[in-house]
């Protein structure tokens, strides 16, 4: 499915979320508190929105690595990094079996990504185990609005229009557009992805709600 739709999948995020997602992505790297003080790993990072925000922000020349498993994807987030001379470090590689030793980053961080792993606990205990004790994991994803007038607003934009201008725009065989709000209907919210973030053995646990609660941004320290 993300191969299919990885050509257009940057012109969709930018239109469909009206470029919100690039101040999502920015507010992300932005509230680190351990930014600078070692390596950073972005887990599915798609086309490289969130590592090369995390480039733009650097502190120092600490490694920045990006990871996913579409090769599409990888592709394309290379050639983003190659024109802005940016010093990023993409692998095709799977969230679920990370390449890397324990302990190895300062920042563990993944971007609209969790929520479509086959696996989300293993997903989650794979980015603390690669993530250094003290280090932060941070997962950025799309959320329910529950404020009146947005949350009916926002459904009916999510459920109704976006799939259809989505599937236009990038016409895909698995309806990725349709799945798009079907897979964050079923996904953990608030509380609910804060336990199961505490369970792969994070503490200090904060969310921080972006634009009306449209995404959410959940942190925790290992
Ligand atoms: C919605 S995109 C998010 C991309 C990027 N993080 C962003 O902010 O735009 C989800 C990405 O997760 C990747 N993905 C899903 N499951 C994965 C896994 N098990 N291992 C690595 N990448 C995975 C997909 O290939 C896709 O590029």
């Amino acid at each position: 499915m993300f191969a299919e739709i990885a050509p257009r999948y940057d012109l969709l995020n930018h239109l469909l979320s009206f470029g919100t997602d690039v101040y999502w992505r920015d507010r992300t790297v932005k509230s680190s508190e351990v930014l600078g003080t070692g390596p950073v790993l972005d887990v599915c990072c798609g086309t490289g929105d969130l590592t090369l925000a995390f480039w733009r922000h650097r502190r120092n020349s600490f490694p920045i690595v990006g990871v996913d498993f579409c090769r599409e994807m990888v592709q394309l987030a290379k050639r983003k990094a190659d024109r802005r001379h940016a010093q990023i470090h993409f692998i095709e590689a799977d969230g679920l079996h990370l390449p890397f030793p324990d302990d190895t980053f300062a920042v563990v961080a993944v971007a609209f990504g969790l929520r479509n792993m086959a696996d989300t606990g293993r997903g989650l205990s794979e980015m603390v185990r690669v993530c250094r004790p003290g280090g932060e994991v941070m997962v950025l994803e799309f959320t329910l609005p529950t404020l009146f007038p947005i949350n009916v607003i926002f459904r009916a934009y999510f459920r109704f229009l976006l799939p259809i201008i989505g599937q236009a725009l990038a016409p895909n065989r698995q309806e990725a557009y349709n799945y798009l709000p079907a897979s964050v209907h079923e996904f953990p919210q608030g509380e609910a992805l804060l336990a199961e973030m505490a369970k792969a053995g994070l503490k200090d646990l904060v969310l921080r709600p972006f634009s009306f609660g449209i995404a959410t941004l959940y942190k925790g320290s290992k």
